[in-house]
């Protein structure tokens, strides 16, 4: 990737020079016979809102809990800010964590939920209960703040639970699918509360989400994970325009695969044979031979639709309009092609367009080469 003046600073991640704040080195966990995390590599730097994406299952809150010390790995270390981790308990970590099932404390109310932590580490009572009341306000919930978690709904107790694990300053916080029970836009402001919070505070955030929106607007960088693996660590643009499988390609958003060989490679472009598509041409790619099964892989947005044959475009192809769906914002096709192959395509209404393309329609279908990413896994 190309790196911009002065990235290193603000993206230690591109630096090799930087020094990461968490090493994750080839940890295992095992539940008896069946792995739940597999040797996995990482590093964070100071500073990162980090998200772990994956489906349910894949080992997300393992992980999570491993670096809060609530479990133990069965192999391989972990250092925070330069301290192997082995033998730190939970409470002598410079870690906090939001719970996936964030357990309030019933009795007690939101208020005093907050500023528990600070009460047993010593705090003065007025000190405590300002700062919770602090943080109360940045989640919008100081109105509540004499309630009782039980007089509250999933969403706002779920706010208690982020406000508790904040109100501490941590040097790295653990959140696990911390926005899970907020409806979809309290959701989305909280997410950009979120970012705010952590660059006022500073603090190291690992959020855990199966939600692949909320980590591409929340994240520094994604881990996206499938059965206890880390398919591929990177930033949000890089996960979505340079996928390194199949799997993430298909997980992060909406892509068209053709299978096929590589069939010519010239210095300037690439020729791909797919079954479903022909010769497809794209740029030259290293480190592929001749002959190689690969994928071809396009975004349905970068598909171009018109009624006249596109006069320039080295990859096009005649269609029908078999479905076609209207959002507002943007409509997605499903073209058909004279030898059965549907593609999905997806168009931006920019314009107010009068005549729009629309079912059974004919129509030219055409890509950039540079729009395709070729894929060996
Ligand atoms: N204590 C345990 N004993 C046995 N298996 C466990 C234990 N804890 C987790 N697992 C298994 O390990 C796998 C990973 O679990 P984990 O909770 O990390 O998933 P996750 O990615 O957080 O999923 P979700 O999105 O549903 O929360 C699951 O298959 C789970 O059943
Ligand atoms: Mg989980």
């Amino acid at each position: 990737m190309a790196q911009p003046a002065g990235a290193c600073e603000t993206k230690p991640w591109r630096s090799e020079a930087a020094k990461p704040f968490i090493s994750v080195r080839n940890i295992v966990k095992q539940f008896g016979d069946f792995t739940a995390v597999a040797n996995v590599d990482l590093d964070i730097y100071k500073g990162e809102l980090f998200c772990l994406l994956g489906e349910s299952g894949c080992g997300k809150s393992t992980l999570l809990r491993m670096l809060a010390g609530f479990e133990h790995p069965t192999s391989g270390t972990i250092t925070i800010d330069g301290e192997n981790m082995a033998r730190v308990p939970p409470d002598r970590r410079p870690t906090n964590m939001m719970f996936q099932s964030y357990a309030l404390f019933p009795h007690m109310s939101v208020e005093k939920n907050v500023a528990y932590g600070l009460l047993r580490e010593g705090l003065p009572r007025a000190e405590a209960y300002a700062r919770a009341g602090e943080m109360l306000r940045m989640v919008k919930l100081e109105k509540l703040a004499r309630r009782k978690p039980d007089q509250l709904s999933g969403g706002q107790r779920q706010r208690v639970a982020l406000a508790r694990a904040l109100v501490k300053k941590p040097k790295l916080l653990l959140l696990d699918e911390p926005l899970g029970a907020l409806d979809k836009k309290l959701r989305e402001e909280t997410q950009f509360e979120l970012i705010k919070i952590q660059e006022s505070l500073g603090v190291t955030f690992i959020v855990v989400t199966h939600d692949q929106d909320e980590a591409m607007t929340l994240a520094t960088r994604i881990g996206v994970m499938k059965d206890g693996v880390i398919e591929q660590i990177g930033e949000p643009r890089e996960i979505y325009e340079t996928p390194n499988s199949r799997f993430v390609a298909d997980f992060i958003g909406s892509v068209n695969l053709f299978e096929g060989k590589i069939d010519a490679a010239a210095p300037d472009l690439m020729r791909i044979e797919t079954q479903d598509l022909g010769a497809v041409l794209l740029p030259p790619q290293s480190g592929l031979t001749l002959g190689q099964p690969v994928w071809g892989a396009v975004r349905p947005e970068r598909f171009a639709l018109s009624r006249a044959k596109p006069e320039t475009a080295p990859n096009a192809w005649h269609g029908v309009v078999e479905e076609m769906g209207y959002i507002g914002h943007m409509s997605h096709y499903r073209i058909r092609l004279a030898n059965g192959v549907l593609i999905r395509a997806s168009q931006s209404n920019r314009l107010r367009d009068e005549d729009p393309i629309s079912w059974d329609e004919k129509v030219w279908i055409s890509v950039q080469p540079s729009a395709f990413r070729v894929l060996t896994r």
